[in-house]
């Protein structure tokens, strides 16, 4: 028996992305034969068209398959950072601010539980018999079986890789020779569902989260499913709620859906207010964010004690001032005469005085190794005059500082782009943007990346995008938004608009 040509595999790709968002290209497309292969053998079938067919017509046959393709692999306390932050720190807030009922938790899929359970026994911790009352959780996942498991609430040795012998013994009873069984209070804090999270429609249970864990779940789904994903989950949350992806996972879903804040050095998305982009120029302006020392200047970056002016607006990422944890910024009070010596650093630069500029910087910074502003006006010098290794390294000083310093994540970006590491580039950029969505040097020179490898789709956008942002407002305002040194707005609005024709003509 064989499996299906390419081009019949192709018809399985289809089904299985539009029906639940798996992505089977490249190296996945292996398992997805496989699997099919193994499927075709269980139903005694020889032929992969007779076998789509099954399959189009026979839910549990489809859910069969999904089983074979979806990644289960899950364990107790997995990403322990996570939940300490989530039992630690976000849930006693919204207990505090919550006048009544139950707080709501969802673990998007759980695979076979041990996610939501790590979550009830954490609050069992915490909160003892109340748990039950005060909390609300759910586990849901595509795949039935691992649901099943997840309701019988028995585990392998695998699955305790994570867990503290402590908890283990206190939580979990040994349950025929080599497996363990949670205790029966917790296991009934949980409950369980079916869901596809492409589905057309979510239960009650899912409907109105004050947190969602969806981590380790969008790995395999490809970018517009999940971005579909994200924002339906998004959508489902209260006000003010708090989203979790798994680290490796937190970038891709900067869609500017929600709010990216951090926490106990950790990302994670929270659902805020949008603040519209005149809002958003006010508190930058109100903050501070002239060109001076005591705002937070374009030049170089917002100083940490001003951080406001990050809070991003509508359609952008957004990383919000309130959430960031004071102690790890500068002092709050940066002494007068720093300030004022900054100022003139920033006046000689100006002046086409970059040398005497970076020597007065270097006092600044000699008084204060704190000052982000300092450290990244310096690499912005640096940057201008060509001089790249030291301006790499003064950016990064400014992002030891302050790990979320835009100008850093854009010039790092420059400096690599300059030499050739187009990925690293792209990584900065890509940061840059994630920082502000309105970073429209970020957006242009990911644009030039991706069109001179010929991604004409991407360059687009990114050409697209830098216009939208250039053409809403003053250009005088933009050149100085980020990185003013070098930047001529209205040159950049030029190359975009000629590369967009370029773009049009080559697509004809
Ligand atoms: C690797 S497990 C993650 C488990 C857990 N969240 C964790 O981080 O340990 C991924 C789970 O996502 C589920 N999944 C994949 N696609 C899904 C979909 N469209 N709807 C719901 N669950 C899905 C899989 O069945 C699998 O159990």
């Amino acid at each position: 028996m064989t499996g299906p040509d390419n081009a019949k595999l192709a018809r399985f790709k289809e089904l299985l992305l539009a029906r639940c968002g798996l992505g089977f290209e490249k190296e996945r497309e292996v398992a997805l034969i496989r699997g099919v292969r193994q499927r075709m053998a269980s139903r005694v079938l020889e032929d992969s068209d007779a076998y789509y067919g099954l399959l189009t017509g026979d839910a549990a046959e489809f859910n069969r398959l999904v089983e074979l393709l979806t990644v289960n692999e899950t364990y107790f306390f997995r990403e322990p950072d996570h939940l300490r932050l989530l039992v630690e720190r976000l849930i006693p807030e919204i207990v505090g601010e919550r006048k009544g009922g139950q707080v709501r938790i969802v673990s998007a899929g759980c695979s076979t539980g041990e996610e939501p359970y790590s979550i009830a026994i954490l609050l069992h911790e915490w909160y003892g018999a109340e748990s039950g009352r005060l909390f609300a959780i759910t586990g849901v996942d595509i795949d039935a079986t691992a649901i099943d498991r997840a309701k019988q609430g028995v585990y392998g040795k695998s699955s305790f890789r994570g867990a503290d012998a402590g908890l283990l013994a206190r939580y979990f009873e040994p349950f025929g020779r080599e497996e363990y069984r949670i205790r029966e209070d917790v296991r009934q804090d949980v409950t369980f569902e079916v869901v596809n999270l492409l589905g057309t429609v979510y239960p009650a249970s899912m409907q109105a989260p004050d947190v969602i864990l969806y981590r380790n779940v969008s790995i395999y789904f490809p970018g517009q499913v999940q971005q579909a994903i994200f924002s339906r989950l998004a959508g489902l949350l209260t006000e003010g709620g708090y989203l979790l992806v798994s680290a490796t996972e937190t970038i891709h879903h900067d869609l500017g859906i929600l709010s990216l804040v951090e926490m106990d050095a950790l990302f994670l998305y929270r659902k805020l207010p949008d603040i519209r982009i005149e809002d958003r120029r006010y508190r930058r302006r109100a903050g501070g964010e002239n060109e001076t020392a005591t705002g937070a200047g374009g030049i170089a970056a917002p100083p940490a004690h001003t951080q406001g002016g990050t809070v991003r607006h509508g359609h952008a990422s957004k990383i919000d001032a309130r959430a960031r944890t004071p102690e790890k910024r500068a002092p709050s009070i940066v002494a007068a005469d720093v300030h004022a010596l900054f100022d003139d650093a920033l006046g000689l630069a100006r002046n086409n005085r970059p040398d005497a500029a970076i020597e007065l910087l270097d006092t600044v910074i000699g008084r204060d190794g704190t000052f982000v502003k300092a450290h990244s006006l310096k690499g912005s010098i640096l940057l201008n005059a060509s001089r790249f290794d030291e301006a790499r390294g003064a950016c990064k000083r400014a992002l030891a500082n302050d790990p979320l310093c835009l100008e850093a994540s854009l010039m790092l970006g420059i400096i690599a782009r300059h030499e050739e590491n187009y990925d690293e580039a792209l990584r900065r950029f890509r940061e840059a943007i994630y920082l502000d969505a309105a970073c429209w040097p970020g957006h242009f020179y990911t644009a030039e990346i991706v069109y001179a490898r010929g991604d004409r789709k991407r360059a687009r956008s990114g050409y697209e995008s830098t216009l939208r942002i250039l053409e809403n407002g003053s250009l005088a305002e933009h050149e100085r938004a980020f990185f003013p040194l070098a930047f001529k707005a209205d040159q950049f609005v030029a190359i975009c608009r000629h590369k967009l024709s370029l773009i049009k003509d080559q697509g004809k």
